[in-house]
């Protein structure tokens, strides 16, 4: 039997990571032979842990912080996602060696909210709470799902304003976040949460102005964050979680490795249940 192609998670620290049991599950429901491991790369350690790993015969690496920048400088060539976000989070090795990068993140979150919540984001105005890294990796694809607007609002407004700058994108503005009271309460149809607020279990400061139909928290937890809670009192439709986005963005970090999409929905429910018993 042919030994199963090797595959991983890097980053610091990985230990407690779900992303090999969503791989398992993959492999498992696809029927193909792959393995997955975890590796803590030192923190100045990336490229050479990153080498090792490839020249060891392993075919593809997510990788996740701090490394996602240094894994776009490793790639030869980066897909455009990467390139808009400059951080990569899934790494494939071609069959010549070559190693590309990818950034799943975007079209992860956008599959969510449109495949498996069934929210249309056509013509949509959403507004994104935090301009670091998380906010930068979901823009583009937002905007390829049909987002008609997108506001990025951000308690330091020079961040919010270097992320659009940088993205340059024609109906996408800045904001500061104590400028959005000033907005009417119609003036978004979707919020996302892309702070590292709910890891503190904090939320940022809205105002109560704002009400939309949906609301996303990237983070994900066994319980509903702050910002999911403030949105489902104030009646929106729907409330989720990054829960479905990491496993959409696995999804297309398997089908990118192996050429196979796997079921999702599914998937989801069933490993929710995993992680949080
Ligand atoms: P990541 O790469 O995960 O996006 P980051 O680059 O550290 O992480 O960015 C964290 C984001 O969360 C920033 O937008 C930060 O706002 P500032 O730029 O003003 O620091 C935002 N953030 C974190 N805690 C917050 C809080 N309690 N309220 C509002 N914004 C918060």
């Amino acid at each position: 039997m042919n030994r199963p192609a090797r595959y991983g998670l890097i980053g610091c620290p990985v230990k407690h990571s779900v992303s090999p049991l969503i791989h398992k599950h993959f492999a498992a429901q696809t029927g193909q032979a792959v393995s997955y491991e975890l590796i803590e790369a030192p923190a100045d350690g990336f490229i050479n842990t990153a080498r090792k790993f490839f020249d060891g015969g392993g075919r593809g690496l997510n990788v996740t912080l701090p490394f996602k920048q240094q894994a776009f400088e490793l790639a030869g060539r980066c897909s455009e996602y990467a390139h808009k976000a400059g951080a990569v989070n899934t790494l494939v090795v071609n069959d010549d060696g070559t190693v590309e990068g990818h950034n799943t993140d975007g079209t992860g979150l956008a599959r969510d909210l449109c495949d498996n919540h069934a929210i249309a984001l056509a013509g949509q105005a959403v507004l994104i709470i935090g301009a670091g890294g998380a906010a930068r990796g979901i823009v583009p694809a937002l905007f390829d799902a049909g987002a008609a607007r997108i506001t990025v609002a951000n308690r330091t407004p020079s961040r919010a304003e270097d992320l659009c700058t940088d993205l340059g994108m024609a109906m996408l503005e800045a904001c500061a976040l104590d400028a959005l009271g000033e907005m009417s309460a119609d003036a978004f149809d979707g919020v996302i949460n892309a702070t590292s607020a709910s890891l503190d279990g904090e939320m940022p400061a809205i105002p109560e102005a704002i009400r939309p139909a949906w609301a996303c928290d990237l983070v994900y937890a066994a319980q509903p964050t702050p910002f999911m809670r403030w949105f489902a009192e104030r009646g929106a439709a729907n409330v989720l979680d990054g829960f479905g986005m990491l496993i959409e963005q696995a999804a297309e970090s398997f089908h990118l490795w192996r050429g196979v999409r796997p079921e999702t929905a599914q998937a989801a429910a069933a490993l929710r249940t995993q992680v949080f018993p």
